[in-house]
C-alpha cells in the first residue's frame, strides 16, 4: 500500500504523484491528527494546541488534537507506533514518554523507533504544594513531609512519569516519605492539588505557572540552576536547599516509523514555522518554555537529543529501581 496518498501541490487542486512535484512545493492533502498522550488542559496538551493552530496555516489543513491517555503515555505510544506511516498521524511527546518510559515499562514498541519531526522546547518543573500547606519554603516543606511521613501525597501524571521520577529522586535526596497518586495527566492532578485533595506535585512549569501567579498553588522551587524569567520570584532548587535536582522537561513531535522523508520534511517545516511565530514564542516564554535555536529544531536535532537523553537517564532510572507500579 502506498504511504503517500496524502501529498498534493500546495496551490493545485489535483493530487499528483510525489515524483512529479518539485521539492518544497507539496503539502499534505488531508488533516493531520496529533496524538496527545495525556489529558486535555495539561502541559503537553497546551503546547500541542498552540502549535496545531499555527501548523494549520502552513499545512493548509487542520491539525486535530486527540487525547489518548493512560499509563504515563504508553497507551498513546503504542497507538502512534502502530498508526499508518503516511503523515496523517503524528504524536507529541516528551522526556517521560520518549525517554523514561523505555526504561520503566515493558513496551510493545521502542520509544526510539519513531521518525523524529521536531524538537519543540524545554522547561523545568516546579515543586508545588496545595495553597493551604503549612510550609513557606522548601526547607519547611521537607520538614512537614517528614513530620507527616506516609500520610502526605504527591500527584503524578502516571506511574513512572516525569513527576513520579522527580518525586522519587526528591525522596532519595531528602529522606522524606510520601505516596504517589497517579492521574491521566498533570492537568487533572493540578486540579486536585488546588482543591486540596493532594499535597504536592513535581509539575512542569508550563502547567502550574498560571496558578502560581494567581496564588492558587504554592511554588517552593524551580528545578534548574537559574530562575525563570517569567517567574523570577521562585527560587532555584540550589537556592532553596536541594542542590542539583535539575529536571529539563523537553517536548518533541514524532511520526510513526516508516513515514516517508518528504512527508516528515513537510511536517517538520510546519512545526518549525510555528515555532518562529512571535505569538507562539511569547506564549511559550510565558509558560517557561525555551525554544531551541532553528538549527536545533529539526528531525536530526530531535534524534540526537533523544538518544543523548536515553543514554543519560536509562541507567539512572534503572539503578534507582523506579517501577511502573
Ligand atoms: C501532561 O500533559 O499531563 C504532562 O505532560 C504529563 C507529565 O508531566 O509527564
Amino acid at each position: 500500500m502506498s504511504r503517500r496518498p496524502f501529498l498534493q501541490l500546495a496551490l493545485g487542486a489535483a493530487t499528483l504523484p510525489l515524483a512529479s512535484i518539485g521539492v518544497g512545493a507539496e503539502t499534505l492533502a488531508r488533516p493531520v491528527t496529533m496524538i496527545v498522550p495525556f489529558a486535555a488542559g495539561g502541559p503537553t496538551d497546551v503546547l500541542a494546541r498552540i502549535l496545531a493552530e499555527y501548523m494549520r496555516g502552513t499545512l493548509g489543513h487542520p491539525v486535530i488534537i486527540e487525547n489518548v491517555t493512560g499509563a504515563s503515555g504508553t497507551v498513546a505510544g503504542l497507538r502512534a507506533a502502530r498508526a499508518t506511516p503516511d503523515g496523517t498521524t503524528i504524536t507529541i511527546g516528551h522526556w517521560g514518554t520518549h525517554c523514561l518510559n523505555g526504561a520503566i515499562y515493558q513496551l510493545q514498541y521502542d520509544v526510539r523507533e519513531f521518525a523524529p519531526i521536531a524538537l519543540i522546547a524545554s522547561g523545568p518543573q516546579l515543586i508545588i504544594g496545595r495553597p493551604d500547606l503549612p510550609a513557606k519554603d522548601l526547607k519547611e516543606l521537607i520538614g512537614w513531609l517528614k513530620a507527616n511521613g506516609g500520610k502526605a501525597t504527591a500527584g503524578t501524571a502516571g506511574p513512572g512519569s516525569g513527576a513520579h521520577v522527580a518525586g522519587v529522586f526528591f525522596q532519595q535526596l531528602t529522606g522524606a516519605n510520601f505516596s504517589f497518586v497517579p492521574y491521566r495527566g498533570a492537568g487533572p492532578a493540578l486540579n486536585d492539588l488546588m482543591a486540596g485533595h493532594i499535597d504536592i506535585m513535581f509539575d512542569q512549569a508550563s502547567n502550574s505557572l498560571p496558578q502560581v501567579k494567581s496564588g492558587t498553588v504554592k511554588a517552593f522551587a524551580v528545578t534548574q540552576s537559574s530562575r525563570l524569567a517569567s517567574a523570577a520570584e521562585i527560587p532555584t532548587v540550589d537556592e532553596a536547599g536541594l542542590r542539583g535536582l535539575y529536571i529539563a522537561y523537553w517536548h518533541g513531535i514524532w511520526a510513526p516509523k516508516g513515514t516517508p522523508a518528504d512527508v516528515v520534511s513537510i511536517l517538520s517545516n510546519a512545526v518549525i514555522s510555528a515555532l518562529a511565530e512571535p505569538a507562539v514564542r511569547q506564549r511559550f516564554a510565558e509558560l517557561g518554555q525555551e525554544i531551541p535555536p532553528p538549527d536545533r529544531q529539526g528531525p536530526d536535532a530531535l534524534r540526537s537529543h533523544q538518544a543523548a537523553e536515553v543514554e543519560k537517564w536509562w541507567p539512572i532510572v534503572k539503578s534507582a529501581n523506579i517501577k511502573a507500579e
